[in-house]
């Protein structure tokens, strides 16, 4: 399938038209940003690995029970999705303390909660992704109550698939973003992508982050630690290979 009109530019990825009206294409960019874009910088070999990384995650994901837009990984930087309307909320849900909610309430790094928080914020670079609760998503008619419902549902399940599936690779998940969008006929599907971007995911052994942490905290080369992280799940799927 090839691509047609580019339809939407992101900070990490363009997305095109195909010849289906019902897929899409997704091209993944050599680009880290932090800080809602305000820091920019190329960074060789990243599209690669987070489109490898993400297409690897979504099939884990299918395999376990999880729906999403994704249909298959087409070449080194590039991926078919369904077509669906993102819902314009950021879900972030977290194992343990660290970033906004750290720095937010104050409390030590990496404490642990009793169950995992989910929380969500209003898709908007003009307003750099406000918080928003349940009333105010209401309010705003960005989502309905049962939508709601279905989102934390949603975002548990995959944090429950995904933080197992971490645990067998040595690499604590500490925390999450997940977006969504409406198929044609109004089923909620997971959708972006899952790469070490959008997650926070720790070393086990070691305690060093193996995810964008790297580049905000300005701690040196993330490529290396995205590509531990690519093999180490590649190195699981072809030992379950080897096993079956
Ligand atoms: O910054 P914060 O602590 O709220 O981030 C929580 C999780 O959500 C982190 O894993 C971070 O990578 C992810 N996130 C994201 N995109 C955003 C905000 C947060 O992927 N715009």
């Amino acid at each position: 399938m090839t691509k047609t009109e580019l339809l939407y530019e992101g900070k990490a990825k363009k997305i095109y038209a195909t010849e289906d009206p019902e897929v899409i294409l997704a091209v993944y960019k050599d680009q880290a940003t932090a800080r809602n874009g305000k820091k920019k910088v190329n960074v060789a070999h990243k599209g690669t690995l987070n489109n490898q990384i993400t297409s690897h995650l979504f099939n884990y994901l299918k395999a376990n029970g999880v729906a999403s837009h994704f249909i298959k990984q087409v070449s080194a930087t590039e991926q078919l999705l369904h077509k669906v309307k993102m819902i314009p909320l950021e879900v972030v849900l977290r194992n343990l303390a660290s970033g906004h909610f750290e720095t937010k309430f104050a409390v030590p790094h990496l404490m642990q909660f009793n169950r995992p928080i989910v929380e969500f914020y209003y898709k908007s670079d003009a307003l750099d992704d406000p918080f928003i609760n349940d009333a105010q998503i209401l309010a705003l008619e960005i989502a309905t109550e049962a939508q709601i419902e279905a989102l934390k549902t949603k975002a548990l399940l995959v944090n429950q698939v995904l933080k197992q599936l971490f645990d067998q690779l040595g690499i604590t998940l500490v925390d999450f973003k997940l977006e969504f969008g409406l198929t044609s006929s109004g089923e909620i599907l997971l959708a972006d992508e899952l790469s070490p971007d959008n997650m926070r995911l720790l070393d086990k052994k070691t305690q060093q982050s193996l995810d964008k942490d790297i580049f905000r905290k300005g701690l040196g080369d993330m490529i290396p630690a995205y590509q531990e992280v690519l093999h180490r799940i590649e190195d699981k799927e072809q030992n379950a290979n080897v096993l079956s």
